[in-house]
């Protein structure tokens, strides 16, 4: 039986990578911090059987102490570095804890397995943020990066910590770089779930109106169940590399949002522009949607697109879920989701 060790196994990717693995019959390993709620985040969704299967690791990332205390006791054949702090707009805020964890935290990973499990093959969460003022559309492997937040800069760190690694000491170590990709497990913060949970709660009128900064950014999204097979690709190659994952499809905030009224009947008509534009129900004139410049960053990134060409010659992956089902299955969710907590 296969031993795999995820870090950040209670967020989004987390979830559905465990159930992945769980599926393919391998021993889950996963790296949890503590917290005062002894709270497990997305696992809590799983069934209790999957629960069962895992083994748990109460810790930190920056703590090399443990992190080397655990790569010595699992000696896993995979590893998974999801951790991170991984909110980019909370990163201008919080820049030196932002590096901390994805930095220092990435450093103990590699350095750990180097040290104490060699043998393990390694997959490091690198981003499209690498990308950032993009310097080619559609960006691939060999776009220059130019990240533009305090959290893109991190994880271009991370990314060339781990390609030296793979260098240095000819140790199994892939970067995905990895598009935008959403699903009902998406924390609440980001914009897509941010603006399917508003949804649900508007159509039960809980909520009057949502929120939001840029609407012209645009994103290639696509869905995180699709993208662990991925990463799973990536660890079963025959060597070590660097991937993009994508869709290819590029779509801005302002058509998530349409997109996602549309699924409890609302047409939304736009009017007005920059900080002043709005979204109002085609039927009933009422305003739904609202700019807020609150949630503007210091320095955006206007587009991603991703070419994953790479990924479907040498792995044989390709995302299945188009955009519209996404949007789809996420609002249905959060329908669902909200009339529960309405039945209490
Ligand atoms: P997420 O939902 O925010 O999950 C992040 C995970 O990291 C959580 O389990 C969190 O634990 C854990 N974590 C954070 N700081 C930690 C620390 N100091 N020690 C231990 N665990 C820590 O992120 P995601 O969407 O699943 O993304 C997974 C990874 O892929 C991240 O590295 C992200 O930056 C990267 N990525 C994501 C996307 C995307 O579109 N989703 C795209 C490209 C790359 P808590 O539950 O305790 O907070
Ligand atoms: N969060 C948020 N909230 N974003 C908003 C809002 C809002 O109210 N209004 C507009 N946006 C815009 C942001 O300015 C950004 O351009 C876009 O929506 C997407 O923002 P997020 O959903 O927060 O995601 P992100 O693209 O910044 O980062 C995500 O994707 C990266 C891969 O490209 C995260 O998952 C990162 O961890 C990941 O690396």
């Amino acid at each position: 039986m296969k031993k795999a060790l995820i870090t950040g196994i209670t967020g989004q990717d987390g979830y559905y990578l465990t159930k992945l693995l769980l599926k393919k019959g391998y021993e889950v390993h996963g790296i949890v911090r503590r917290n005062s709620q002894n709270s497990i985040g997305n696992l809590r969704y799983l069934s209790e059987e999957e629960r069962e299967q895992i083994t748990l690791h109460w810790g930190d990332i920056t703590d090399n102490l443990f992190i080397d205390n655990v790569m010595k006791t699992v000696q896993p054949d995979e590893v998974y570095h999801l951790a991170a702090q991984s909110f980019v707009g909370f990163s201008f805020e919080n820049p030196k804890f932002t590096y901390d964890v994805n930095i220092g935290g990435t450093l103990n990973m590699v350095n750990a397995v180097k040290e104490y499990s060699p043998s393990s093959r390694f997959y490091f969460a690198a981003t499209s943020e690498l990308y950032g003022k993009v310097q080619e559309v559609p960006q691939r492997e060999t776009t220059p990066f130019y990240p533009r937040s305090p959290y893109g800069v991190s994880k271009l760190a991370g990314f060339w910590t781990v390609k030296n690694y793979r260098e240095s000491y000819d140790l199994f170590m892939s970067n995905g770089i990895l598009f935008n990709h959403e699903s009902p497990m998406r924390g609440p913060e980001f914009v897509t779930r941010k603006i399917t949970l508003a949804v649900a709660r508007i159509y039960y009128n809980l909520q009057d109106c949502l929120e939001l900064g840029n609407l012209n950014a645009k994103r290639d999204w696509g869905f995180a169940g699709d993208y662990v097979y991925g990463m799973w690709k990536m660890l079963q190659h025959s060597k070590p590399d660097d991937f993009v994952l994508a869709t290819n499809e590029t779509h801005t905030v302002r058509e998530f949002a349409e997109e996602a009224f549309k699924v409890v009947g609302i047409d939304i008509e736009w009017e007005g522009e920059g900080v002043n534009e709005i979204g109002r129900d085609a039927n009933s004139g009422k305003i739904l949607v609202k700019v807020n410049p609150k949630y503007f960053r210091p320095c955006e990134v206007d587009l991603l697109i991703g070419d994953y060409s790479k990924a479907k010659r040498e792995l044989g992956w390709e995302p299945k879920t188009k955009f519209k089902d996404l949007v789809k299955m996420m609002v249905e969710a959060d329908l669902e989701r909200v009339a529960n907590g309405l039945k209490g």
